[in-house]
């Protein structure tokens, strides 16, 4: 009896807690619910759609455990779960106190909501109770878009340092019967390489321990199906990804009651951080987004979002580019140069891109052993500079753009002369070179300073140039930052920090400088690097086969106004045009030598390149569609659609069709079925169009969106673009 009326007695008590402390962190299509129980601490009882009446929530219990003596249970899904108390599973924070304690708990503080820009930030501030340690957690919902950021802030007032071995950016909890993950492999060239697997008990770790190219074997995003696995227009699904452009760690763990713990984090791999008063640890930010109907909309959801509020400069517009690299390697002068130029402006793109190779005078950059830390040009090969090529761009009536890969340092350069010390490189074993160069040690504020300057002297000097290629294409190695001395393991952490400090200022000095994130190939994708980007370089591997599989992927998770995509000459076999309209679903650039193109290729290319410019507007700003999937089928479709649904675009290509392999129409998705649209191929080899059944005529949007358009052929290698235009 007495037992009864405890129980009763502390389920009041709850009740009245729960009703007081509800704090719900909403989009329109999401409520990420939170309470503070009896005990004081946060619990998360609910993420998914929104309850038609949202004081339901009031209702949900925190404790999902059973007390097995029938006792009201304290144990629940805790918000920011920490380590050393009664929560068994993986912890989303963990340190050791000054006194050598390593057990903390949180307790609810307050909390206030305000709006922003785009959205509403929910903060909540928990305190330990035994030490003064602060923990703030941070949420951004973006109502509108469906994209909800999570992050948190640490600090605390400990006598001396607290050594931090956990911190998460947020911990979430999903309920369902079953749990599909797919996760994204990588490597060089070979950028987005999807894996599903249904998720079991235990814990599933992705992670990256590259430090600087970061993403080389992992990519920082994941899908995931919820109750089923994610399809494209069904189901429920999350997209994740964390913003941090060096080691970071997603957990999936399954716990005893079923729930799915999701932990996204910087990796605490060699990196216990020693904290001292005052100083505020900020995590990364996670970014997800829920959908109740597929991948499709979950990915245009970040999307719009990416372009309203993250991605930089993402409401504007792109520049097309011939860049040099797959034609001339480090094989070029001056005259070349200006040569490529008038190139690029009769082809009719907007900028020519020099890569690398242009820069040292003591050992120039003559391949990849040397050079790279001394950013002056090669006055043998481009006696007049960087104004000299800036003059020529100008002179041929297009802009100019440089690559550069500021990070780092070749051991034959006159910088590693000057400063070994600014070179992350042990003391006392031998040195392991990738790819023949070294990481500048950007958690010494004086590197951060001479890499900024890089930057800023070409700028300077230059402000005209109208474009950087920033790459990165060493992981860190020989992990030793003579700057931190007795603090290694700040160095994964401070090194990331220090890359920001300088992507920030070159921001802050130059905002309307577009700039394209690359890391020998698409090793850096990531949402915090592109609040400073405009776009990144998918992969090296521009074979258009292998590269649509690649930018299905990461389509995913970046809209095609971030995914650059060039021309080149990998995979000669594949006709200009397949390349040319795999390329033309992206931000589309040319990487080949013009001149070894014959007549007819070359005027089809000056077409592409005109229709490109009149509908970048619906390609890069429009919604994007995916349709047939190329891990499905062997065929691949995709189409956008603007956001007043008056203009679309349809690319459909046939990888490697069976023998007669029977052909499904291609249905359009996102269009007006109510309106008529007129049908129009573009990019026409020798100006026929190959579907002339429907080219030039029009259908309602109702029509190509159930009956669609027979497209697809049995020809390996066929591509076709539609324009459709609504009457
Ligand atoms: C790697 C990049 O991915 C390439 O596009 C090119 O810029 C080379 N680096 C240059 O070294």
């Amino acid at each position: 009896m007495k037992r009864i009326i405890t129980t009763v007695i502390a389920l009041m008590l709850m009740t009245t807690a729960m009703a007081q402390k509800t704090i719900c962190v909403s989009t329109e299509k999401t409520d990420l619910v939170m309470q503070v129980a009896p005990n004081g601490r946060l619990y998360q009882t609910y993420l998914g759609t929104p309850l038609a009446d949202k004081s339901e929530y009031d209702r949900l219990p925190w404790n999902v455990y059973a007390a097995s003596d029938g006792s009201v249970c304290t144990r629940g899904h805790e918000v920011y779960a920490t380590s050393g108390n009664e929560e068994f599973f993986e912890p989303a924070f963990a340190m050791t106190h000054a006194d050598g304690n390593m057990t903390t708990y949180l307790y609810y503080k307050s909390h206030e909501q305000k709006s922003i820009e785009g959205g509403t930030e929910t903060i909540i501030r928990l305190a330990d109770n035994k030490y003064p340690v602060d923990v703030v957690l941070h949420y951004v919902a973006y109502e509108k878009e469906n994209v909800i950021k999570a992050w948190s802030t640490i600090t605390h007032r400990e006598k001396r340092a607290v050594k931090l071995w956990r911190y998460a950016s947020t911990m979430l909890y999903l309920k369902a019967n079953d749990f599909y993950l797919t996760s994204f492999h990588s490597d060089w060239a070979r950028e987005g390489q999807p894996f599903s697997e249904k998720l079991n008990p235990g814990k599933k770790v992705i992670d990256s321990k590259l430090g600087s190219r970061a993403a080389e074997m992992t990519e920082p995003f994941f899908q995931l199906g919820i109750g089923e696995e994610a399809m494209e227009d069904m189901g429920q699904v999350m997209l994740g990804t964390v913003g941090w452009t060096g080691n970071f760690q997603f957990t999936f763990e399954i716990d005893n009651v079923g729930a799915l713990r999701i932990i996204p984090a910087i990796n605490p791999y060699a990196s216990e951080y020693s904290l001292k008063a005052g100083e505020v640890f900020t995590t990364p930010e996670f970014v997800f987004t829920l959908s109740n109907n597929g991948i499709g909309e979950a990915s245009r959801d970040i999307h719009d979002w990416a372009r309203r509020y993250q991605l930089n400069m993402g409401m504007e517009d792109r520049l097309t580019l011939l860049n040099n690299w797959e034609n001339t390697g480090f094989d070029f002068d001056q005259k070349s140069l200006a040569e490529l130029m008038k190139d690029a402006k009769d082809l009719g793109v907007d900028m020519f891109l020099l890569d690398d190779g242009w820069f040292a005078n003591k050992y120039p950059r003559k391949d990849d052993h040397a050079g790279l830390g001394d950013w002056e040009a090669t006055a043998s090969k481009l006696p007049d500079g960087i104004p000299g090529m800036v003059r020529d761009a100008k002179a041929a009536g297009v802009k100019f753009g440089i690559w550069v890969e500021p990070e780092m340092v070749n051991p034959k350069s006159e910088l590693f002369e000057k400063h070994p010390e600014w070179v992350i490189m042990q003391p006392n074993r031998d040195t392991y070179y990738y790819r023949n160069q070294l990481v500048l040690d950007l958690s010494n504020p004086e590197v951060q300073d001479y890499v900024f300057g890089v930057i800023d002297r070409i700028m300077t000097e230059n402000p005209d140039v109208a474009y950087f290629k920033w790459d990165c294409n060493s992981p860190i190695t020989n992990i030793y930052s003579p700057y931190l001395k007795d603090e290694q393991g700040h160095l994964y952490i401070d090194h990331v920090r220090g890359v920001y400090n300088v992507f920030s200022r070159v921001k802050a000095k130059y905002p309307n400088l577009p700039m394209m994130l690359c890391s020998g190939g698409g090793a850096r994708m990531d949402y915090e690097a592109l609040k400073y980007f405009s776009e990144f370089w998918c992969s090296d591997n521009t074979d258009p086969y292998e590269r649509l599989y690649i930018q299905w992927s990461i389509s995913k998770f970046f809209p095609a106004k971030a995914m650059g995509s060039h021309v080149t000459n990998w995979n000669k076999k594949a006709s200009v045009k397949f390349r040319t309209d795999v390329c033309s679903s992206c931000k589309l650039g040319f990487d080949i030598d013009l001149k070894s193109l014959s007549k007819d290729e070359y005027s089809f290319l000056q077409q592409a390149v005109a229709n490109y410019h009149r509908l970048k507007n619906v390609i890069l700003d429009g919604d994007q569609y995916r349709l047939i999937s190329p891990y499905e089928k062997n065929h691949c479709a995709l189409n956008y659609v603007s956001k007043d649904k008056k203009q679309a675009v349809l690319f459909a290509y046939d990888l490697h069709p069976r023998y007669r392999e029977p052909q499904v129409a291609v249905k359009l998705k996102g269009l007006d079925a109510k309106k008529t649209y007129l049908v129009k191929e573009i990019n026409l080899e020798n100006g026929k169009s190959s579907a002339a059944y429907c080219n030039g005529k029009t259908y309602s949007g109702s029509y190509l969106m159930n009956i669609g358009l027979d497209v697809l052929t049995a020809e390996e290698g066929t591509s076709h673009v539609f324009e459709l235009i609504q009457q």
